[in-house]
C-alpha cells in the first residue's frame, strides 16, 4: 500500500512538473517600438519540456515590478522547424511513391517533434520594469528601452556566438553590466539553418547567461551572419520568400522584425538606432546601399547611431578581397558613413578582435569594432591591409560594452572574465 501511494505521488509530481516545466531556453527580442513592446519566446520537445497538446497553450502570468495583480496571457503556439526531419520526410515519401504504397501523406504526419510559444506585449511604458512567470518558473524581469537617454545606459554588442563554453562566460559579462540589449550581428547557433538541436542549445546558454542578477533577462537584438542560412549567402535568381526557407529558425524566431529583405533599423527614441544590414546572405548587398543612404540621412539628428553587419568591412582572418562582400561594403556602405553622423560600425565572422579606424576619404574617420568573437574558435588576424588601419588587434573573446551619456560613449571591448581589452571614447558626432 506504501509503495502505491509512493508510486502515485511520483507520478502526480512527475505530470505536474512536466506540465510547468520551466522554460529553459525563454528568451525576449524585439518586433517594434523597444520603448512600449516586448515580445517572449520559447521552446518545447525533447529535452525541453513537453510541447502543449493539439489545441492548448501554456499561460504567462505578468504586471508591473511590485504592483497589483497578475495579469495573464496565453501564448501562441507555432511549430519549430526542423528541416533535417522535413527532408527525412520527404525521401520516406518519394520511396513510397516509387513502391506505390498506400501510405498517408508526409504533410499529414507530425512534421516537427518542436514547438515554440510566444507572448508579444504591446502598449507598455517606457523605462519600466515589468515581472513576469510561466508554469514553474521563477519570477523573470525585463525592461522596456526608456522615453529619452538615460546617462550611463548601455548596451552591449558582438558576434559569432557558438554554443561554446566561452560564449556562455562572455554572454554572462555582458550580462553583469546591466545592458538595456545585447546585439549578436550574425551566426548565433551555428545550426546553418537546419541542426535544431544545436539552435535549442544556443536558446539554453543565452537564457541561462543573459540574465541580471535581479532576474532581469536581456532582450537578444539579432542580426543575419551565414551561419544562419543553409549555404550561408544569397544565390543568384532566389527571390525573398525562397532564401528566407534556407534561414528557417531565423525567421521563426526573428521574421517579425525582420518581415521584408529590407534591413532593419531599430530606433530607441531619438536618442540611438542601430541599422543592421545584411553582408548577401539572404538579399544581396547591392540592394540595400540606397536604403543605407537613405535611412543615414533620415536619422541626421540621432545622436547615437550605429550600423552594424556580419562579413567585415575590413577583415582581420581573412584577406582584403577573400571575399567580395568586404570589398563592397569598403567601396559602398563605408563612404555614406563617412558621410553620415555615425557614432561607430560593428563587424564580425573573423573571429578575433580588432578596431580599424576607416580612411576618412569621405567625410569623418570612424571606429569600426569588430571582428566576432563571443565564443566560436578565435583565428590569428593576418590581413595587412587591415592592420595598417588598425587600432588594436587581439586573439580573445570578447564583447564591446557601449555605454552612452548625452555627449560621449565609452566603447570598451570586454573578455573573458570581465577584463578591459580596449577602451575608445567617441565624441558625440
Ligand atoms: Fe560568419
Amino acid at each position: 500500500m506504501r509503495g502505491f501511494s509512493v508510486l502515485a505521488s511520483w507520478l502526480i509530481l512527475g505530470m505536474a512538473a512536466g506540465a510547468g516545466q520551466a522554460p529553459s531556453t525563454l528568451f525576449l527580442s524585439w518586433e517594434g517600438d523597444p520603448r512600449t513592446t516586448m515580445t517572449a519566446q520559447w521552446m518545447r520537445g525533447p529535452g525541453l519540456g513537453q510541447p502543449p497538446s493539439s489545441g492548448k497553450s501554456e499561460t504567462l502570468q505578468w504586471r508591473t515590478a511590485g504592483e497589483g495583480e497578475w495579469k495573464e496571457r496565453t501564448a501562441e503556439v507555432l511549430e519549430f522547424p526542423d528541416p533535417k526531419l522535413w527532408r527525412k520526410r520527404q525521401i520516406e515519401y518519394s520511396a513510397m511513391q516509387n513502391k506505390k504504397a498506400l501510405f498517408p501523406h508526409p504533410t499529414k504526419r507530425k512534421a516537427s517533434e518542436w514547438v515554440f510559444l510566444r507572448v508579444r506585449w504591446e502598449g507598455l511604458e517606457p523605462g519600466r520594469t515589468y515581472e513576469f512567470k510561466t508554469g514553474d518558473s521563477p519570477v523573470w524581469k525585463f525592461r522596456t528601452a526608456p522615453a529619452q537617454l538615460e546617462p550611463g545606459m548601455t548596451f552591449a554588442a558582438g558576434g559569432d556566438s557558438d554554443v561554446t563554453p566561452e560564449a556562455e562566460e562572455i554572454l554572462r559579462t555582458a550580462a553583469s553590466r546591466d545592458p538595456l540589449f545585447i546585439h549578436v550581428g550574425g551566426d548565433l547557433a551555428y545550426s546553418d539553418g537546419q541542426h535544431v538541436e544545436q539552435e535549442m542549445e544556443f536558446w539554453r546558454i543565452y537564457h541561462r547567461a543573459a540574465q541580471t542578477k535581479e532576474g532581469r533577462l536581456i532582450p537578444l537584438v539579432a542580426g543575419i551572419g551565414n551561419h544562419e542560412v543553409q549555404g550561408g549567402y544569397w544565390k543568384p535568381n532566389q527571390t525573398f520568400a525562397q532564401m528566407r526557407e534556407k534561414a528557417p529558425f531565423y525567421y521563426a524566431l526573428f521574421g517579425g522584425l525582420y518581415r521584408t529583405e529590407e534591413p532593419v533599423a531599430l530606433d530607441f527614441g531619438d536618442y540611438l538606432s542601430l541599422l543592421m544590414l545584411d553582408t548577401g546572405h539572404v538579399t544581396p548587398m547591392e540592394r540595400q546601399t540606397s536604403w543605407l543612404e537613405k535611412n543615414l540621412e533620415s536619422r541626421k539628428g540621432v545622436p547615437w547611431l550605429f550600423s552594424s553587419w556580419h562579413v567585415a568591412a575590413y577583415p582581420s582572418a581573412r584577406g582584403w578581397d577573400s571575399q567580395p562582400m568586404s570589398g563592397y561594403a569598403r567601396e559602398n556602405w563605408i563612404p555614406l558613413i563617412e558621410k553620415s553622423r555615425t557614432a561607430g560600425v560593428f563587424n564580425h565572422h573573423d573571429h578575433d578582435l580588432q578596431r580599424v579606424e576607416t580612411e576618412g576619404k569621405a567625410g569623418r574617420k570612424i571606429m569600426v569594432f569588430g571582428n566576432g568573437a563571443i565564443g566560436a574558435g578565435l583565428r590569428w588576424a593576418n590581413c595587412e591591409e587591415s592592420a595598417r588601419l588598425a587600432k588594436f588587434r587581439a586573439m580573445e573573446h570578447h564583447i564591446y560594452v557601449v555605454s552612452l551619456t548625452a555627449d560621449k560613449v565609452v566603447v570598451t571591448a570586454v573578455g573573458r572574465q570581465g577584463q578591459e581589452l580596449d577602451r575608445t571614447e567617441i565624441r558625440r558626432p
